[in-house]
């Protein structure tokens, strides 16, 4: 192992045994050190081998990248997946999440939940007795933003002082790209249709986290919003279980769309990053997510990255 590796393995440690179920919960030195280990195993300069660790999937929500990139990640450390659909298990019929959560704790090693309700992935991470990951709730996305970071350190070199504009719904991508462009120094400005900004305490908490002198701000007008900065972003404008509301948002958001316009005032070196899935000619113009800035592709395979980063941390593997 190079020293700068030792010195990954050492600040990663403390993550042993611990939940993650905000961006928050990770200190600077932690966040940076996973997309370190993360750029080592993407690189093939890593290889980390955890024997054979058990990962439960609790899914509440439809998934592609998450399901299968904590499935794929987790093979690659030589441990295995469980599919704990709700709908297949106990949970669906009403037996107790305290009951749930203590009997995967003898069987899992770690547990991925994806649901609505923060306070349900508390609850879990309260009643485990085993590392519970946030894989996706209404509140926040931080498997996501380690990814999308990691993207814009491939592109950029560096984090710190860099400009990240995300235009669209305050909503979980909105908050854990705060919260983690804060630990890592990145300035990161929101700009969404009123009444649709991001939560105002994610909002007090990433200013009070930041480093570096990162800016945390919620501007109304997407144009000065996108001016000079070096990552343009957006998410769809009606998340999972906003289905109703979908109509609706489409008239209040379409002045939030990531187009040519946008992209104009950005950079000229600037990335487009999207978590996916996407709606072309909604929240983002066809010929920007297929143009020569986009990076959408990239940054859905650093999820795998990331969490293989991730789940080798909390396993205590490093
Ligand atoms: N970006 C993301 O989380 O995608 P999935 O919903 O497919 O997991
Ligand atoms: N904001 C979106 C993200 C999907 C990955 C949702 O919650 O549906």
């Amino acid at each position: 192992m190079t020293d700068k590796s030792k010195g990954v393995a050492a600040v990663l440690s403390a993550l042993k045994g611990n939940d993650l179920v905000s961006s928050a919960d990770l200190s600077s030195s932690e966040t940076f050190s996973l997309l370190e280990l993360a750029k080592q195993l993407k690189g093939g300069q890593r290889r980390i081998d955890l024997g054979n660790r058990v990962l439960g999937l609790i899914f509440t929500k439809a998934s592609t990248r998450t399901r299968v990139s904590f499935q794929v990640a987790m093979a690659r450390l030589g441990g295995q997946t469980v599919d704990l659909n709700p709908q297949l298990t106990q949970l669906g019929r009403g037996e107790p999440l305290e009951d749930t959560a203590r009997v995967l704790s003898r069987f899992c090693d770690v547990i991925a939940v994806r649901t609505f309700a923060q306070k349900e992935l508390l609850d879990y991470a309260k009643w485990a007795s085993i590392p519970v990951l946030n894989a996706l709730t209404d509140l926040e996305h931080p498997c996501q933003a380690l990814a999308d970071f990691m993207t814009v350190q491939e592109e950029f070199g560096s984090l710190i002082g860099q400009t990240l504009a995300y235009v669209g719904d305050g909503n979980n991508v909105a908050h854990s790209l705060m919260l983690c462009g804060a630990l890592l120094g990145v300035n990161v400005r929101v700009s969404s249709p009123k009444g649709f900004e991001p939560n105002i305490q994610v909002v007090q908490k990433a200013r009070e986290i930041a480093t570096n002198d990162a800016l945390i701000e919620v501007v109304s007008d997407p144009l000065e919003a996108a001016k000079g900065a070096q990552a343009l972003y957006t998410d769809v404008w009606a998340s999972m279980g906003q289905e109703a509301e979908r109509a609706e948002r489409m008239k209040l958001f379409k002045n939030f769309c990531l187009d040519r316009k946008l992209l104009n005032e950005a950079d000229p070196r600037a990335i487009v990053l999207h978590c996916l899935p996407a709606h072309r000619g909604e929240e983002i113009s066809s010929d920007v997510i297929e143009g020569e800035a986009s990076r959408v592709f990239d940054q859905a395979e650093n999820r795998l990255h990331v969490q293989q980063a991730l789940l080798a941390a909390v396993l205590g593997g490093l």
